[in-house]
């Protein structure tokens, strides 16, 4: 077989030292490699293949597309195209609202930001975002990122972006000591900043609503209390759901856990859009920002925006969402999956925080000591001990995601239960080797 060692330069790693076997199949929440290893994918590889590996409805959806038309430009209509477009809308409650499609994740921020200082009439209108965000690593979502491991390479007031200290309640970077005073002072925070810069020059506040990647879960009365400034100063809030959205908090959009009072101007989907199986993203916006935009002269988009074969798979993949009642399994699992966390918790001194489960994702976030909280290796290093977990669970045949200190738990939304429970059974055992060593 064909290695890919030394003619790839692979991301988020040194080059140099990548190793890794070819995965050539999956089902399920299962993928296998060239040698016949199987592993149980723990992390839906980047929280993307929500719906499992290779779900045959959105299989089958590509191949129908592909055999009718596999490309037209936004020149001309594509069926699927529209339909995603009015199902997106739908889910989303955003009546007479529009759908730009993008490619996938950063560049749908990327556009929300255009569209919201167009929408302003700000060329250069403030955007502000959070410390330990990330929302992507083109040069303008770098610095939209609150972001250690890119930050070096931007300098984000070039990019009229300002970033305020996060919601992280385990480690409140406002001293307090309860969750509810956390996501109040980092509402402050935003407002403060709104204030400071002056309402009329900030385009908008965007945001992960409620889990991010970089191990952050929100306080209830954080994204409510966004939405309510940001209204209040008429400056538009976007919410950054490639992770969050199909399930993976629970909902649809993770924002519709505050329902209305939660409903952002735009949001950004990519990710779970096609359960992974095409690249594919979106900007989702209101009417209000809708009716700003449809009258302009908009000189923006990429050549494959909308690709049709994705917005197929985009289509079936909602369908499949639906059709298996798998956001409500995502809750339900979710929520089963955090108790045992919890329970983990009491019986293992590494662990000093479990945050999120509003859906089929965690965050175990790991400690050297849990009274005083230190950290087992300075963010966003990962401290050897968890690599080596993760290399002892790769070879039992489970895949754990890891960033930093944490470990990403966000399974795909159709994995067994038994699954579920023998993984987290491992996870169990590797901690208590890790804390015998
Ligand atoms: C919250 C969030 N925003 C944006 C992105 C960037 O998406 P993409 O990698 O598809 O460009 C990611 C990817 O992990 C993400 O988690």
């Amino acid at each position: 077989m064909v290695s890919e060692r030394d003619t790839v330069l692979h991301s988020w790693c040194v080059p140099a030292q990548w190793q890794a076997p070819t995965i050539v199949g999956g089902r399920g929440a299962h993928f296998w490699d060239a040698d016949g290893h199987d592993y149980l994918d723990m992390s839906s590889l980047s929280e993307c293949s929500n719906l499992g590996h290779q779900h045959p409805a959105v299989v089958k959806a590509i191949c129908e597309q592909a055999e009718r038309s596999c490309f037209v430009t936004s020149a001309w209509g594509a069926e699927p195209r529209a339909e995603l477009a009015k199902v997106l809308l739908e889910k989303a409650g955003f009546e007479r609202g529009r759908v730009f499609f993008t490619l996938a994740g950063a560049d749908a921020n990327e556009h929300a930001v255009k569209f919201a200082r167009l929408t302003r009439g700000l060329k250069q209108g403030w955007v502000i975002t959070r410390d330990r965000s990330y929302h992507g690593t083109t040069y303008a979502c770098m610095a939209l990122s609150g972001d250690a491991r890119t930050s070096h390479q931007i300098d984000p007031e070039q990019f009229a972006v300002t970033h305020v200290p996060p919601p992280y309640a385990y480690r409140c970077p406002f001293g307090s000591s309860s969750e509810m005073d956390c996501g109040r002072l980092a509402v402050d925070a935003v407002t403060g900043e709104i204030d400071r810069k002056g309402a009329q020059s900030v385009a908008a506040v965007l945001m992960e609503p409620n889990a991010g990647t970089n191990g952050i879960v929100a306080p209830d009365n954080y994204w409510p209390g966004l939405r309510e400034v940001t209204r209040s100063r008429d400056v538009c809030l976007i919410a950054d759901e490639v992770m969050s959205a199909f399930g993976r908090c629970g909902e649809w959009f993770a924002w519709q856990r505050y329902g209305e009072a939660g409903k952002p101007d735009l949001m950004t989907l990519a990710k779970g859009l096609t359960g992974a199986h095409l690249p594919l993203g979106a900007v989702v916006m209101n009417e209000n920002v809708a009716r700003r935009l449809e009258t302009q002269m908009l000189f923006t988009g990429l050549t494959y925006c909308g690709h049709p074969l994705a917005c197929a798979a985009g289509l079936a993949a909602v369908r499949a969402y639906e059709n298996e009642k798998l956001i409500e399994r995502s809750r339900r699992l979710g929520g089963e999956m955090f108790l045992e966390l919890k329970r983990l918790q009491q019986k293992h001194r590494l662990i000093g925080d479990v945050r999120g489960g509003q859906g089929l994702f965690a965050i175990v976030e790991l400690v050297s000591d849990q009274t005083s909280r230190a950290a087992l290796a300075p963010w966003p290093q990962t401290p050897p001990q968890l690599t080596t977990l993760v290399r002892k669970a790769r070879g039992l045949g489970v895949s754990f995601a890891v960033r930093g200190n944490l470990i990403i738990l966000a399974p795909p939304l159709v994995i067994e239960e038994s699954e579920l429970s023998g993984a987290l059974a491992l996870l169990d055992r590797l901690l208590s080797e890790m804390e015998a060593a």
